[in-house]
């Protein structure tokens, strides 16, 4: 099921605790006017007006606001992954702790190929966050899939790459997640048959990958060109 609005509303309509995990890759607000590098070109960091806010309150507010809604809607067993970088990770694990999430890991996403620098006066940033928290006491985690991996126990460091063209041809989204991060969570944290959630699909990564391994999903985005993304990428899965 897809909603083109904004997600505080969509959730605060769906049945309480009828979800089983939840994906959420909300704005960094990191649109700042800065530069990087893109394909080897100098770019502007903004993504659009979804990611921007007037002031940090109101960026502390609707972080709180989208978190309750999602608290509400998962199940006692269900489990939150929520995606970030240093612009928002810290009100994220602030704002879980407040509502009543219990943390199970960060993820560190190691990016294999991340841009190089604009300015030659810092580290690369090669790496995005990734929070695992559950609401209640148990919660489901695919011990032997992600054992087979690695045929190791996996670790909490993931060397993925980024989003490859291949999964842009229905469109492009400013900030798409790779495929492969996505199967790698759904896979961890949910059986087949099962509800997962996204409150900021974008171009729909989530809701693509979670059809294609027979689970049920809900996607929800305010803009309408990422809908429209979305519906085609769905539409046309293999
Ligand atoms: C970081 S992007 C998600 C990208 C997505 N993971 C993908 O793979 O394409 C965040 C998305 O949240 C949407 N968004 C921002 N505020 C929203 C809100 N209040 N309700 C619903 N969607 C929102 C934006 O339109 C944007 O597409």
């Amino acid at each position: 099921m897809l909603y083109n609005d904004d997600c505080i509303n969509v959730l605060s309509t769906l049945q309480e605790a009828s979800v089983d995990m939840i994906f959420a890759d909300p704005p960094y607000f990191l649109s700042n006017n800065g530069k990087s590098i893109s394909s080897g070109k100098v770019v502007s960091v903004n993504k659009g007006d979804w990611d921007k806010k007037e002031n940090y309150s109101d960026i502390l507010l609707f972080t709180k606001r989208w978190m309750q809604g999602c608290y509400r809607v998962l199940k006692n067993t269900g489990t939150i992954w929520v995606s970030g970088t240093k612009h928002n990770i810290f009100d994220v694990k602030r704002v879980m702790d407040e509502i009543g999430f219990s943390i199970i890991n960060i993820i560190i996403w190691k990016k294999i190929d991340p841009p190089p620098l604009i300015y030659k006066n810092k580290y690369r940033f090669s790496y995005e966050f990734i929070i695992w928290a559950k609401k209640g006491k148990y919660h489901y985690f695919n011990y032997d899939a992600m054992y087979k991996v690695d045929n190791n126990e996996m670790h909490d460091v993931w060397f993925l790459p980024s989003v490859s063209m291949s999964e842009k041809k229905y469109g492009r989204h400013p900030t798409q997640k790779p495929e492969c991060l996505l199967e790698r969570i759904i896979i961890a944290s949910t059986k087949e048959g099962d509800v997962v959630l996204d409150p900021f699909m974008g171009s729909g990564t989530t809701c693509v990958v979670a059809k294609r391994l027979n689970r049920k999903w809900i996607g929800i985005d305010k803009e309408r060109e990422f809908c429209a993304i979305a519906k085609l990428r769905l539409a046309n899965i293999l």
